[in-house]
């Protein structure tokens, strides 16, 4: 891999003053509280994110010294029980926020030695990038977690990106509208470059013609499903005085009806069989999402441009999810919204290795473990995913029922 090391050094930068950022929001007395039981408290992920650069990049990948062996241990992994009580803290004692940040100072400072003068061109290239992506997409789950914190928890604050003005011609249309998809080649995996263990060795799926949905399921379209079954509301709704709200990041709003819902991989199959379909496989959202009439494929679903924000609502512009339809810029080939940003899309798909599957060297754990017929794959993106993550080949997974992530789903059949 080719390293270009000022370009590795402002990533890093940048992903460490956005993280802190995001830290920002929690009021600081909430420090040692837990926002979702499943998950460790604040003070956890403060640790984690400069331990696990120690460990892969310092420890793992250049074989030299860490800072702390304590913290290098305490704040090594996250947690991701199959129940609240299952849900142990590897502590009862944290250490102070003071202790914390001052780790976090000297390992930022010897992370950037290594990026700019260490010896990361033999083994330490994937582990480079690999800290950088881990960062970003810690960022994101961070942003769910604070999500769940009371408003008066939190300090308000605009979206750290710019967003651009919307489409109101296309928003608000109602989905229901499907596209047919001729049966085809879809590329799964990566053969461009760096990613994670998960996303290789790259190979070609036959997939069998399709029909998807133009547009993801809106609040609106779930509400009448709710009515017609008595089906429980999604986590992100609450009702108040017989009305239906959205809890957004900062402020509970009316319901928006023409965005897309946010919901479990249970609730959004349940919904799919509800309309007599199904949710679509990972291959088939390849194909819908980057597949062509021509046959050709492209990297991002509106082509091979980089991301920028006319494609979607991802890279923070947004703090909650904006109408289906808003962004005609990103749509892919067969004229499918969405499919990459404004929530994560569930598929069918359970996670598992590709045939070949090879743990990273840089970060052994990161897949393997997730191996076991209880966590599905989401594909595309986020409001609170970064641009960089957003790749052909990123896979992302969750247990069936996990209620806190930004994942929204549309029907096949
Ligand atoms: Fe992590």
């Amino acid at each position: 891999m080719a390293l270009d090391r000022e370009m590795l050094l402002r990533w890093f930068h940048d992903g460490r003053a956005r993280t802190r950022e995001v830290f920002a929001i929690p009021k600081p007395e909430t420090y040692y509280e837990r926002p979702i039981p499943l998950r460790n408290p604040i003070v956890f992920y403060e640790g984690h994110l400069p331990a696990f650069n120690i460990n892969t990049l310092i420890k793992l990948a250049l074989k030299e010294p860490g800072i702390d062996a304590g913290y290098e241990v305490l704040f090594e992994r996250g947690i991701d029980p199959d129940s609240v009580d299952a849900a142990k803290p590897p502590t009862d004692q944290w250490p102070s926020r003071r202790c914390v940040q001052e780790y976090g100072a000297k390992a930022d400072a010897l992370i950037e030695r290594a990026l700019s003068d260490g010896p990361i061109e033999v083994n330490g290239g994937e582990a480079a990038v690999a800290i950088l992506e881990h960062e970003q997409m810690h960022q994101e789950t961070l942003m769910y977690m604070f999500h769940e914190m009371a408003y008066e928890k939190k300090i308000a604050r605009k979206p750290l990106n710019v967003a651009r003005a919307l489409s109101p011609a296309r928003a608000g249309r109602t989905s229901g509208a499907t596209q047919k998809i001729p049966a085809g080649i879809a590329t799964l995996g990566n053969d461009t470059g760096f990613g994670w263990d998960n996303e290789f060795p790259a190979h070609w799926v036959e997939v069998p013609a399709f029909e998807i949905d133009r547009y993801n399921v809106t609040n609106g379209e779930y509400l009448k499903y709710m009515r017609a079954t008595n089906a429980e509301p999604p986590h992100f709704w609450a009702r108040h005085n017989g009305e239906w709200f959205w809890r957004g990041m900062f402020e509970l709003k009316p319901l928006p009806l023409d965005a897309p819902v946010y919901a479990t991989h249970d609730e959004a199959d349940a919904f799919t069989r509800w309309r007599g379909r199904r949710l679509p496989t990972e291959a088939e959202y390849h194909r819908a999402a980057f597949g062509t009439p021509s046959g050709e494929e492209r990297l991002y679903p509106w082509g091979n441009e980089q991301p920028d924000a006319s494609r979607g609502n991802f890279n923070f512009t947004n703090w909650d999810p904006v109408p289906v339809g808003s962004y005609p810029a990103g749509a892919s080939a067969w004229g499918v919204d969405d499919l990459v940003g404004n929530g994560w899309e569930w598929t069918s798909t359970v996670f598992d290795g590709f045939k070949g599957f090879r743990p990273m060297a840089s970060y052994p754990n990161y897949s393997a473990d997730f191996f076991d017929g209880q966590h599905f794959v989401i594909k595309g993106a986020s409001p609170a995913t970064s641009r960089d993550l957003v790749r052909r080949s990123f896979r992302n997974w969750f247990r069936p029922n996990y209620p806190y992530v930004y994942a929204t789903f549309r029907c096949a059949a």
